[in-house]
């Protein structure tokens, strides 16, 4: 996929969609970019604003479209959905989602699409497991964004306690993005010291880093009682995968992969780094788990698969 022509096709121009599409644009990233969602108003006046951008960063052609225009995409992002509202987890999001979902899906893959799938409506482990079920496509060619924005919170409160940039703090929340997840501190490195020993030497004790943890897994929570919504943080990731594919870049990312075995699970996509490239997810990483963390993962699968079962269920009855 590394020509010099990419095109891109965001479904969903909400607060996470325009965001990710303003970073898009930031980036310089891909040739043409279409907007679709049901308010097509929106996504003309979004199209007409970016392209004033391009203008200070790349050139790139910005506009508002249908699904007939997926047909030649490298890549669809799925941002279409209902957002949390306070009080609301992701799961509760479920029945709602699957619905838009399959009505997003269906018609991209009508249109001839056969480029990557990159998913963050929520519950997006679940979604994105849909996506994949409802396409029939291969499995490499959906990736969920998974723990991408967890993990970034992580490395992000890691620097405070450490003193160190995000940057170099090498650690990632796994399994569910939602109430489930977990910070895999067991292989978590700073400039390649384990993270557990470091820690030790600066007296920082496990239940601070494991109230760390609790704190990362609960900042959406935090961010939608003061502003409503969360969009730039995932808006970002969503950037960093995406140039991920579009530029075969073989980075290692924390994402929603599906499963083949690795933490003795199956047909189940959850948070895990994984090797990105053009070809979606080339590679999943199994990251050797502690005691503690081995648990949280397979309690994490087991919910993620219940409400997966249930919510397809539903759907087709
Ligand atoms: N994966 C993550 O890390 C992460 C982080 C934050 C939010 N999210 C999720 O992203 C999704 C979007 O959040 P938001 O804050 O942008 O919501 P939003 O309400 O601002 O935007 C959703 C957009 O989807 C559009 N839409 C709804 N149904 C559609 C359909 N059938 N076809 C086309 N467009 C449709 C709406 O018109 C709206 O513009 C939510 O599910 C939210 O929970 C994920």
């Amino acid at each position: 996929m590394s020509k010099t022509h990419q095109k891109v096709v965001l479904v969903g121009d909400g607060a996470v969609g325009s965001s990710y599409a303003f970073s898009m644009v930031q980036q310089g990233l891909a040739q043409e970019f279409a907007i679709i969602d049901l308010n097509k108003k929106r996504t003309e006046g979004d199209a007409l604003d970016l392209e004033d951008a391009t203008a200070f960063t790349a050139p790139k052609l910005v506009y508002g479209a249908d699904y007939d225009t997926c047909k030649d995409a490298d890549l669809v992002v799925i941002t279409a959905g209902a957002p949390q509202k306070p009080g609301e987890t992701r799961l509760d999001l479920v029945d709602k989602n699957l619905k838009i979902i399959k009505s997003v899906v269906e018609p991209v893959v009508k249109a001839g699409f056969q480029g990557i799938f990159l998913v963050a409506a929520n519950p997006v482990d679940i979604l994105t497991y849909a996506v994949q079920k409802f396409s029939g496509f291969p499995r490499n060619k959906v990736v969920g964004s998974g723990t991408s924005l967890d993990s970034a919170r992580l490395r992000v409160a890691l620097s405070k306690k450490f003193n160190v940039s995000p940057l170099d703090v090498n650690a990632n929340m796994m399994a569910e993005h939602g109430d489930t997840e977990f910070a895999a501190f067991s292989s978590a490195t700073i400039g390649g010291l384990p993270l557990y020993d470091l820690a030790e030497a600066k007296g920082i004790s496990k239940e601070e880093l494991y109230q760390l943890e609790d704190d990362v897994r609960n900042k959406a929570y935090t961010i939608i009682n003061s502003k409503g919504a969360t969009f730039y943080g995932v808006a970002t990731a969503l950037m960093r995968i995406s140039r991920a594919i579009l530029r075969d870049e073989n980075a290692v990312l924390p994402v929603g992969a599906p499963m083949s075995g690795e933490y003795g699970l199956k047909d189940i996509y959850i948070g895990t780094p994984a090797v990105v490239n053009a070809n979606g997810i080339a590679e999943v990483l199994e990251v050797p788990l502690d005691e503690r963390e081995a648990k949280a993962m397979a309690d994490s699968a087991k919910t993620l698969e219940e409400i997966a079962k249930n919510g397809m269920a539903k759907l087709q009855g």
